[in-house]
């Protein structure tokens, strides 16, 4: 039975367009439910273009926090009035917090999601023992690019079909960074400890990525942001290569913990199988 709805009870919830597929809901709300916290998770659409005036009515405490997802990322960062030094270096914020004077605070738990997720899937992944390859060069690439260089990584090859637009992201993020073009991903392969896809390709109903995973050291881990399906053709091919995979689900789960603790104020309880609700929802 659904826990009542009482005059304490904290609101929080994800903000993204569109957002009915956001498995967040699911994952927030079974942890609130298993720690017996009076909080509850929502979904919002607000327009593509009007992120700025949804947020402003929420300012004041009218709700406790906010995750935001695609494609609402880089305006929540740009109207907040506080900013983690990890959303700046990310440039992008996936958490905001309200404070009861008005001000809005973004934060970016992506990085720390996708380190924790190689850290259960792969342990013993040292960011610092080598370079990373990360493919993509959009928004949830250059969080995995600052992640992972702030994380002690000695270099970081961000792989994508658009040169410029990798050129673009390596000189944003600084030092450690360097651009490869898509076509010539086997020289970025070389001696890497992991490649990362943080492009979109992979996902249901999209053409895969075609990279010569063969080019990575037999040790290197390969990990797939796209949770849908769960193992997309890059993380199969891994799995046949004998390469140790981690999957964009366990990414998905591990950034949403730090923001259930800012929301409500304490740890989600590691007793609950979120991962399976997750994944038969997936199914569904
Ligand atoms: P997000 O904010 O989720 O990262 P994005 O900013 O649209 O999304 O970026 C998508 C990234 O995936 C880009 O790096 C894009 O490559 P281009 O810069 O060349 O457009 C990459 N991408 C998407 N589909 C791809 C495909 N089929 N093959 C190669 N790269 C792809």
């Amino acid at each position: 039975m659904k826990p009542p709805i009482t005059g304490r009870t904290l609101v929080a919830g994800v903000a993204g367009q569109p957002v009915a597929h956001s498995l967040s809901p699911l994952i927030h709300n079974a942890w609130l439910a298993a720690a017996g916290i009076d909080g509850v998770y929502v979904a919002f659409a607000p327009d593509a273009d009007r992120f700025e005036v949804f947020v402003d009515g929420l300012r004041g405490g009218a709700i406790r926090g906010l995750n935001v997802t695609i494609p609402f990322k880089e305006v929540a960062l740009s109207i907040a009035d506080v900013v983690s030094p990890r959303a700046q270096k990310a440039a992008a914020a996936n958490l905001l917090t309200f404070e009861t004077d008005g001000r809005v605070t973004a934060d970016n738990t992506d990085g720390a999601g996708l380190l924790m997720a190689m850290a259960i899937q792969a342990p013993g992944f040292d960011p610092k023992a080598g370079p990373v390859a990360v493919l993509g060069a959009g928004g949830a690439a250059r969080g995995a690019v600052a992640a992972l260089l702030t994380a002690g990584a000695p270099q970081v090859r961000i792989v994508n079909r658009t040169l410029a637009k990798a050129e673009a992201v390596a000189g944003a993020v600084g030092l450690g960074a360097v651009a490869c073009p898509l076509d010539a991903a086997g020289r970025a392969f070389d001696g890497v400890t992991a490649v990362i896809n943080a492009t979109s390709a992979g996902l249901t109903g999209q053409p895969a990525l075609d990279v010569p995973l063969e080019a990575t050291p037999e040790t290197a881990v390969v990990m797939d942001m796209v949770y849908k399906p769960l193992e997309t053709p890059l993380l199969a091919r891994a799995r046949q290569l004998g390469r140790r995979t981690v999957d964009g689900l366990e990414m998905l789960i591990r950034q949403a913990a730090p923001s259930f603790e800012a929301f409500y104020g304490a740890t989600p309880p590691a007793d609950v199988d979120v991962r399976g609700m997750a994944l038969d929802a997936l199914e569904r």
